[in-house]
């Protein structure tokens, strides 16, 4: 396994349905990444498994403890001492496809030879360890820990490693930023996506640049006529054509972000 997300969630419903279709799916099923829910009211205090309560000095709603969250992460290192605490919170560093990027860098960490099943990425490319070999550690393993209610007691900071902001609008939870965040790192890494290069040429993949227009067939539908370029076989002058629509596309979205 590359990488293993665990989920301290008190909705993992929220979370299953996505995570077990299409791409994180099949990610799951190859062996490439692991998914594991930890439901935080299992930590929760007294008959009631309470996980909040008032904020001091006043004010709307309710507060995650820490006890709760200390017990849940506490209980999580003690297996993984090298897990890394992402807590998705709209102060956090905004997410952007070169910050999925680092995430998706799998080192060293767990057992050698930890990863089985499917395709591991080596300086020679892509290997596959032997069959029967145990698929135990990841090399990297993401705790995130999503926050619900009004908010949380600040002194859980002690505990993060990464505090994640999908864009500068708030959610009722950490639920979504925590799908967004698995996604895109998920299907940066070898072996999820079909074609080897698909995840390279795509959107964000050069920079900050925006993919160019593609279509498939037919050549032409509803008086809509597919570029003649990319009917003419010619490669130089395809790559030529999507360079600079890619180009223009990303300056006209540039323009439309300022506005
Ligand atoms: N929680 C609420 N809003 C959020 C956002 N925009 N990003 C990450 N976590 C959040």
């Amino acid at each position: 396994m590359l990488i293993k997300f665990t989920i301290i969630t008190l909705f993992p419903e929220a979370l299953r349905p996505y995570l077990d279709s299409s791409m994180l799916y099949k990610a799951q099923d190859r062996g490439i990444i692991g998914v594991e829910y930890v439901n935080l009211r299992d930590f929760g205090l007294g008959p009631h498994k309470s996980v909040d309560d008032t904020p001091y000095g006043g004010g709307d709603g309710m507060l995650l403890r820490c006890e709760p969250i200390f017990a849940a992460i506490e209980s999580i290192k003690q297996q993984s001492p090298e897990a890394e605490v992402i807590l998705p919170t709209p102060v956090g560093m905004v997410w952007n496809q070169a910050l999925a990027r680092q995430f998706a860098v799998v080192g060293s960490y767990g057992a050698p030879g930890a990863y089985s099943g499917t395709a591991e990425p080596t300086d020679q490319g892509l290997t596959t360890n032997a069959p029967g070999e145990p698929s135990t550690a990841a090399k990297r393993h993401f705790v995130i820990l999503c926050p619900h209610y009004e908010g949380y007691d600040e002194r859980i900071l002690t505990l993060v490693d990464h505090q994640i902001s999908i864009g500068n609008y708030v959610l009722t939870g950490g639920e979504l930023p925590a799908l967004i965040i698995i996604d895109s790192i998920t299907r940066l890494l070898p072996g999820v996506l079909g074609g080897a290069t698909s995840a390279e040429i795509e959107s964000f993949s050069e920079g900050e640049n925006l993919e160019y227009p593609q279509y498939t067939k037919p050549a032409e539908f509803r008086g809509m006529a597919v570029p003649e370029v990319l009917l003419s076989g010619h490669h130089g002058k395809i790559a030529e054509w999507r360079t600079e629509q890619s180009r223009q596309r990303t300056a006209s979205r540039q323009k439309s972000e300022n506005l």
